[in-house]
This record gives structure tokens, sequence and C-alpha cells, in this order.
């Protein structure tokens, strides 16, 4: 039975998708604040993604337990908070938890960082694109970046996407494909009720990512299997 674990699984988008996961079959190791959120036909992982010590706590129960990854979905994120917050969740926390994991992750696993359009490069201030398109940007860049925390949502989902193709690079040899995707605009209590995608359709374009076949693209930015920029 092949194995993901789903970051804010709690409810929203995180959550539908971990249900969609355990009905094909899969164990889905749900990643909550509460345990008592995780959805029935999953197992519950407590981790706060905003705190250092909760996510080295999860990746060392995982490593006790000798569990292999075939997928993570790094899904927790923040919308309208502090950007300290913002940052934490949306960037370090991922950052973290994919470098905690990553000798977890099965040959071939599929990593998806959850981004946003609104995180597209284009519609981000000059100075950030130049930072995230540097020749030579590292996991250590971003970590720096991260702790400035210089600019809101859309900026932090512009460096998790950057962060998706550095660990495309950083993994490719093992097979693991990593990729940034958007849900689209989903009715989930951070896109309100009237986004226009349903809960479904936003996993959907999540699956997609932990579905793709072992020839998929890697390091890519996708929204329903279509490249976003
Ligand atoms: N909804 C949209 O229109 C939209 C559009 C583009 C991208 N996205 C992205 O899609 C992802 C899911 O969004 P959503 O709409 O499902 O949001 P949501 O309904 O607000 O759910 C957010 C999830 O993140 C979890 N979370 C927040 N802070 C956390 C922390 N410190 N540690 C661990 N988990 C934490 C929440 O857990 P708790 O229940 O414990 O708070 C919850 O499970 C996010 O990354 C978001 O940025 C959403």
């Amino acid at each position: 039975m092949p194995t993901v674990l789903i970051t804010g699984a709690s409810r929203g988008i995180g959550r539908e998708l971990a249900v969609t996961l355990a009905a094909q079959g899969w164990q889905v190791l749900a990643g909550v604040r509460d345990p008592l959120a995780a959805p029935a036909g999953t197992h519950a992982e407590r981790v706060d993604m905003a705190d250092a010590e909760s996510i080295e706590a999860l990746a060392r129960r995982l490593r006790a337990r000798g569990q292999a990854l075939d997928a993570l979905v790094n899904n927790a994120g923040v919308y309208e908070q502090a950007r300290r917050l913002i940052w934490d969740v949306n960037v370090l926390g991922p950052l973290r938890l994919t470098l905690a994991l990553e000798d977890l992750l099965a040959p071939g696993a599929r990593v998806v960082m959850v981004t946003s359009g609104l995180g597209s490069l284009s519609a981000q201030p000059p100075e950030l694109v130049r930072r995230l398109g540097a020749p030579g940007l590292s996991l250590d860049d971003l970590d720096s970046m991260a702790r400035e925390a210089p600019g809101g949502y859309g900026a932090s989902k512009a460096a998790l996407t950057a962060m998706a193709r550095l660990f495309a690079d950083r993994l490719r040899d093992r097979g693991i494909l990593v990729n940034a995707i958007s849900p689209g605009w989903v009715r989930s209590d951070m896109g309100g009720a009237n986004a226009p995608r349903s809960l479904r359709q936003g996993a959907a374009s999540l699956l997609w990512g932990v579905q793709l076949p072992a020839d998929g693209p890697s390091g890519g930015c996708f929204e329903d299997g279509l490249p976003l920029e």
C-alpha cells in the first residue's frame, strides 16, 4: 500500500485530498495540529508547520518506525496573517519538513508543494523576482529569505515555487518528481464562499502531481496539469 503524508489535512483542500487518496487505497498520514481533526480512514500525525521542533519530532517518529513515503504533499498554508507566520508556515515549514524527510522518500516518490496563482513570479516586486531568479539560488538562500519575510502571501508562494525547482534538482537522481501545484481559487475557509472551484476540483489539481507517471515533469509549476508560468 503506497503511503502519502499530507500536511494541513484537517480541513479544506488537504482534507479532501486525504479522503480521496485513502479511498483509492493509499495509507494516508494526515499531518494535523489537532489529531482529532484527522479525517476518518487516515492516520493522524501531529505537526505544527510553524514550529521547527514539531517538524523534527514528526520526522523522528517516522524514522523510528522505518516509514517510507511514496508521496509528500506540503499543503498546509496561511493567507491573511502576520508576515512572520505566513513565511513560517508557507515556506520555512515545507523547507524544514522536506529536508527532514528526504531520506524517507522512496525511490521515484512524488513531492507536491501547494502554491498559488498569487505566487506567479510576474506578480512579484522586481527585487524578489531578481532574488528568486538568481543563478545558483540555494535552499540556504530560501531559508535566509524566509527569515526576512520579504512580502506577503504571494511572495511566500513564489518562494515555495522556487523551492520546488531546487528540490527537483536535488532529488532528480533518485527519480523523485517535485512540482509546485496550485489548486486554483477554491471554496475553502481560505478561498471563501465566492471562489469558483469546489474542494474536489482543487484536490484534483494536486492529485495530478501525486499520480504523475515516472516520466512526468519535475521542477515545474502547474494547475490542473497545465503549466502556470
Ligand atoms: N483556497 C484557495 O483558493 C487556495 C488558492 C491557492 C492556493 N491555496 C493553497 O492551498 C493550501 C490549502 O488551502 P485551503 O484553502 O485548504 O486552506 P484552509 O481551508 O484555510 O486550510 C488550511 C490548512 O492548513 C493548516 N495549517 C495552517 N497553519 C498550520 C500550521 N501552523 N501547522 C500545520 N497546519 C497548519 C490548517 O490546519 P488547522 O485546521 O490546524 O488550522 C488547515 O488544515 C494552502 O497552502 C493554500 O495556500 C489555496
